[in-house]
């Protein structure tokens, strides 16, 4: 009898080895190699039998596709690119107490009471039944018509769903949680969490359910468990939040069925958490005042406009290096920024320590806030206020310049709904006799180098009526 071959998994990338290190070769990290028994056995090739012959068929079908199950949580459902496509696996993850199983109680609470026979199910690996029921009272949901179980045994799971009359939506949470019995490594590490969420896939393929599984996020903030995780779904959202901030946003870094990148506004309140139909009115909500260093910038996340304040401040170094800190926006960028402000502009950043915050505990990716980044750096180093009814978006680009985004018109419409009044934004190319972006009420600045920003924000000996006076 051929003797259990054990390998050594890496717990974060999932690569094999042989023998045990203490560095992971494929991702480099340390101390995650873990002993697992093979799942593979040798590889045969295909000698003996022959294979069936498969049918090819056109890209339209003639079969009506079962409709997608509504939550009828709005920004959920939006995030999940209108609505549960029947029979695909979503990955939800997020750090411990963001407020995943929190949320999926909701959708799947609202799913239950929605009628039409919608059979929600919700099994918790990590929490007791009772514990859920708690959560569920003081959510106010204790009398929707939720399935609740306590298990963890994928085989369990998998021959109870495997019934007659499947739900039509199945929650697991968490996925570090469940096991496979004839595997011989503990729960949660890379072969239970792979060949649990396989079993999982495959029956809710099968069976035509909505499946979530809730997944654990590492310290670097990867899904736990391998990669492989993310290959098997059909989406990946992540629940995501500043802990100190009520706000949580589920953000869609993978879709098969809808747009990538659109996000959802939640607010966690103590009944639970509540929608944020108008993001841009709460993350500006606490501004008062014109004060230096900060800028509002238009952004687009997803398919949707949305308005964050950024704030800078610079201030005289005691180090030898000067110190740069980012909450919400990448440090590479910022650096970036810097470098280009100090190589292209007059201004001088000097032995400054630097820090920038995105208020709200919103994350942004998009190059289009280099811009709003620029004018919260400079209004903080001369220590002239952006003027309050500004905001400003753009890319920059090395050599100073600023470069034209997508979407301007949609930015400029949301500023123009929220009261702003003036935007700074890059000068758009006309080809074709296409029109500037504009929006009621909004007077356009468009500019093409960093060094006009800069003449902006400039401090003027008299008190500035508006900076975008005159210019
Ligand atoms: P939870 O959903 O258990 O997080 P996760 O499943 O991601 O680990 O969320 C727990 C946190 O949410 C906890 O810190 C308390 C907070 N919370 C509220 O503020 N209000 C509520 O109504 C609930 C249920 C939780
Ligand atoms: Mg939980």
């Amino acid at each position: 009898m051929a003797r259990a071959k054990s390998v050594f998994v890496c717990q974060d990338c999932g690569a094999s080895h042989s023998k045990w290190a203490g560095q992971c070769d494929g991702c480099g990290a340390w101390n995650t190699l873990i002993e697992e028994q093979s799942t593979e056995s040798a590889p045969k090739g295909l000698s003996g039998g022959k294979g069936k012959k498969i049918q090819f068929v056109g890209l339209t079908g003639e079969e009506k596709r079962p409709p997608r199950f509504q939550t009828g949580i709005a920004e959920f459902d939006r995030v999940c690119g209108g609505g549960l496509v029947p029979g695909s696996a979503m990955l939800v993850g997020g750090d411990p107490g963001i407020g995943k199983s929190t949320l999926l109680l909701q959708a799947t609470a609202s799913l239950a009471k929605s009628g039409d026979n919608m059979r929600a199910v919700y099994i918790s690996g990590e929490e007791a039944v009772d514990q859920v029921r708690m959560r569920a009272e003081r959510l106010g949901l204790a009398d929707a018509p939720v399935e609740l179980a306590s298990a963890t045994s994928v085989r369990d799971i998998v021959a109870t769903l495997d019934e007659a009359q499947p739900p039509h939506v199945v929650v697991a949470d968490s996925i570090q949680t469940l096991y496979v019995d004839n595997l011989d490594s503990a729960p949660g590490t890379v072969a239970q969490v792979r060949t649990s969420a396989q079993e999982l896939i495959r029956l809710a393929k099968r069976r035509g359910f909505g499946l979530f599984l809730v997944g654990h996020v590492t310290k670097e903030g990867a899904i736990a468990g391998p990669k492989v995780l993310e290959h098997m779904v059909d989406t990946v959202l992540y629940f995501e939040g500043e802990r100190g901030h009520q706000f949580r946003i589920l953000r869609a870094v993978k879709n098969r069925f809808g747009p990538a990148d659109e996000i959802g506004v939640f607010e966690m309140m103590d009944t639970g958490l509540a929608e944020v139909a108008n993001p841009s009115a709460l993350f500006l909500g606490d501004r008062d005042g014109e004060v230096s260093g900060a800028s509002v910038f238009a952004g687009i996340e997803g398919s949707r406009p949305m308005l964050v304040e950024i704030q800078a401040l610079t201030a005289p170094t005691s180090f030898g290096t000067p110190r740069r800190a980012v909450v919400g926006w990448d440090s590479g960028r910022l650096n970036m920024i810097l470098a280009v402000l100090e190589a292209r502009s007059d201004l001088s950043v000097g032995a400054n320590d630097v820090y920038l915050n995105v208020a709200g505990g919103l994350r942004i990716s998009e190059p289009a806030a280099d811009l709003a980044v620029a004018a919260a750096l400079i209004s903080s180093i001369s220590g002239t206020p952006v003027p309050m009814d500004t905001i400003v978006f753009g890319e920059v680009g090395l050599s100073g310049e600023v470069r034209p985004v997508s979407q301007s018109e949609a930015r400029l419409k949301e500023a123009s709904k929220l009261g702003f009044s003036q935007a700074i934004m890059p000068k758009t190319k006309r080809k074709g006799g296409r029109s500037a972006p504009k929006a009621d009420g909004i007077t356009v600045r468009e500019i093409e180098h960093l060094n006009e920003l800069v003449g902006l924000l400039r401090p003027v000996k008299a008190a500035p009526p508006s900076v975008l006076a005159g210019g």
